[in-house]
């Protein structure tokens, strides 16, 4: 997978989720991936991307068929986002976007079954059999300030509560424990990191020619 279509379905992941959180129809989420300013984000990291960039016409939601699964671990996650040219570092600060938003119990309810995750501590696990007995579509936050851009996220891995297998993995692989310490400590150090993360996404594998269109709004198709 091209790394325009790694952004690409991030970015369709967010809009069709914001479908399904209503607001204006686009998540926070979406905003952060493809508009300059995130002003959107509460408290979040301001960071500007390059302008010009060209986007795609196409936002379908059978195209977030293609999102990395929720299952990988450590190693496949640093394999995966190195093959892009992303350094672990960058991969866990790019999963540091998981302090937005929700998951459905579709895609960490394999995580409860049978002989539950060791990774996972036991009282949020309960939880989340209790929360997931609702159905698959029910939505549980991936840290406690679902609409805060801050560190809480890591922290929440530092005890075993993280919601998807791939966000426990890196605090529970010793490739990556570190990085996510790092930034449970110093939410400065991971705004950084996280702007600067998000600025080399944003400028890979961009669009040419009749291929992509400028947007004259960010947020939308021309
Ligand atoms: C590291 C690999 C990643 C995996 C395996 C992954 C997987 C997922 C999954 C399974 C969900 C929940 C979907 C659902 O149940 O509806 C999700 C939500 C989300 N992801 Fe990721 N993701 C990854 C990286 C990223 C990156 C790099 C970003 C952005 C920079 C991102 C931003 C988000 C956001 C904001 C949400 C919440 C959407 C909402 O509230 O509706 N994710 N991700």
């Amino acid at each position: 997978m091209g790394i325009a279509k790694l952004l690409g379905v991030f970015l369709v992941m967010e809009m069709t989720s914001g479908f399904r959180s209503g607001a204006d129809g686009l998540s926070m989420g979406y905003y952060i991936m493809s508009c300059p300013m995130a002003e959107f984000i509460a408290g979040g990291p301001f960071y500007d991307i390059p302008k010009g960039r060209k986007d795609g016409s196409r936002s379908k939601i059978e195209d977030t068929r293609n999102l990395p699964p929720p299952t990988l671990n450590a190693s496949e996650l640093i394999k995966m986002f190195g093959q892009h040219g992303f350094t672990a570092q960058e991969m866990v600060a790019l999963s540091g976007a998981h302090t937005l938003g929700v998951a459905r119990c579709s895609s960490f309810k394999n995580r409860l079954r049978d002989a539950v995750d060791p990774n996972l501590d036991s009282g949020f696990a309960k939880q989340l059999i209790k929360t997931c007995s609702a159905g698959d579509n029910t939505e549980q936050p991936f840290d406690a300030t679902r609409n805060n851009f801050d560190n809480l996220y890591f922290n929440a891995l530092q005890r075993n509560t993280g919601l998807l297998a791939s966000d426990q993995t890196l605090f529970a692989s010793a490739r990556t424990r570190n990085i996510v310490n790092g930034y449970a400590f110093n939410q400065a150090m991971f705004f950084l990191d996280f702007q600067q993360a998000m600025v080399k996404m944003s400028t890979l594998d961009v669009k040419e020619g009749s291929k992509g269109e400028v947007r004259q709004n960010c947020r939308k198709i021309n």
